[in-house]
């Protein structure tokens, strides 16, 4: 411990962050922090418009790519929704279910049933065996008797992970089979575009009166998310340039707000480690760097030794040779020994691991090619590196010690 005062606190957290919570992934935010969804935020309203004034509303099917903000803004227009009707002596009931939590027909119909006692404060117990989906979903219909609700709207979030459409279709059929009388809607959000064919040969046409697709934000976007974000952080702490940085990263690498704020975020923590005063581009650089290698270190701990030492050789030809882009097996193999013999492992044969290299193409990480050699040499395989050598050696040291420093 330090003998001066001000550092014996050893939960010190330095004065980067004022409000940490609003950069971290999970925290939902209000209406009003949804930038640049205008449309998409009116179309989901228009659907459950009529539900606010006691009609039926419209089903919605949400489609686009993860961090593209689609389980966010169905969660906000629908809360919003419950308040406007609300407002109007209409009672108006959401359920959200993740299917990724839930993915059998009896899971989420109960987790549907379980939601909506929550918002009823209901005094009944949803029993956890014993029943099938079936029955968690009369639980559900004599609920909305039972306290007169007008219209219940359930959120499946990541449909594509439910294993079969049962809920679905009882849901588009509440009412008309006589289960309920109230209006029942869906809206279901899928990042699997392919999905859209399969669920549409599926289900009722009445689920699919309106589909919207996210689009990839674009750096406009992003930093208008982010922006939105900076009471996070203390006064002053974020340089000016940091989340223009941050925004056109990520605008460029796949358009995903969840990861920017992550970014964002990483690039605080980095700083308030480091007890600098304020957060620069450089400490954006370092959580770029620092992302990369976490996930590709999670790659590779699932590999054998041998894979690391090929790679870590590979990584290694990479660096010390920047004029050159692909190397042949017998090259790979000359460093690898090396590498092996370091770590004090029985080398494979030149064959096993030429075999290891062409097998695999390891993860993504490289990509092996024939090349033609000169005349009477046949072709040979040459293998390249599609990472940052850098990152790969470190993720290699951090896997092997259990976790990057
Ligand atoms: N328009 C936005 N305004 C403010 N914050 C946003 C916006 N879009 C996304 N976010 C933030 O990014 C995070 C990711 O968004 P969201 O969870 O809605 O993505 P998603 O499209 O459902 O992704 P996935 O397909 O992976 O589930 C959210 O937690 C939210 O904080
Ligand atoms: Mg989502």
């Amino acid at each position: 411990m330090s003998d001066s005062d001000e550092d014996d606190n050893i939960f010190k957290t330095g004065g980067i962050f004022a409000n940490r919570e609003l950069v971290r992934v999970g925290h939902v935010p209000d209406l009003e922090r949804v930038v640049g969804r205008d449309d998409e935020v009116s179309a989901i309203g228009q659907a459950l418009g009529p539900a606010t004034v006691g009609g039926p509303p419209e089903s919605t099917i949400i489609y686009g790519k993860t961090g593209t903000g689609k389980s966010l803004v169905a969660r906000c227009v629908s809360r919003e929704a419950h308040f406007e009707a609300q407002a109007n002596d209409i009672s108006f009931q959401q359920a959200y279910v993740d299917c990724s939590d839930y993915q059998t027909d009896a899971k989420a119909s109960r987790e549907m049933a379980r939601k909506l006692v929550a918002s009823l404060d209901a005094d009944i117990d949803v029993p956890r065996v014993g029943i099938g989906a079936a029955d968690y979903r009369d639980i559900t219909w004599d609920l909305l008797e039972e306290y007169n609700i007008n219209s219940l709207v359930v959120i499946l979030d990541e449909i594509d992970k439910l294993d079969d459409d049962e809920l679905l279709r009882s849901l588009s059929r509440a009412r008309e089979s006589g289960k309920a009388e109230t209006h029942v809607g869906a809206i279901c959000i899928s990042n699997k575009i392919e999905y859209r064919e399969r669920l549409s040969e599926r289900i009722d046409s009445s689920l699919q009166e309106n589909e919207l697709v996210f689009d990839p934000y674009d750096a406009g976007q992003l930093r208008a998310i982010l922006d939105n974000r900076t009471d996070a952080f203390e006064p002053d702490v974020l340089e000016h340039d940091v989340i223009p940085k941050v925004a056109a990263l990520s605008a460029k690498e796949h358009g995903d707000a969840r990861k920017a704020i992550d970014t964002l975020y990483e690039a605080g923590r980095l700083a308030e480690k480091q007890g600098t005063e304020t957060v620069t581009v450089s400490h954006v650089d370092d959580a770029v760097q620092r992302a990369e290698v976490n996930r590709f270190e999670k790659l590779v701990r699932g590999t054998t030794p041998h894979v690391k030492y090929i790679l870590r050789a590979l990584a290694l030809l990479t660096v010390d040779n920047p004029a050159q882009e692909a190397f042949r097996t017998h090259q790979i193999y000359t460093l690898y020994l090396k590498v092996a013999e370091q770590a004090g492992a029985d080398p494979l044969s030149e064959d096993r691991v030429y075999r290891l290299l062409k097998e695999q193409s390891f993860l993504g990480v490289t990509d092996s090619n024939h090349t033609g050699g000169g005349q009477g040499e046949g072709s040979y395989l040459e293998h390249r590196l599609l990472r940052d050598p850098d990152v790969v050696i470190q993720a290699i040291d951090g896997s092997a010690t259990g976790g990057a420093p």
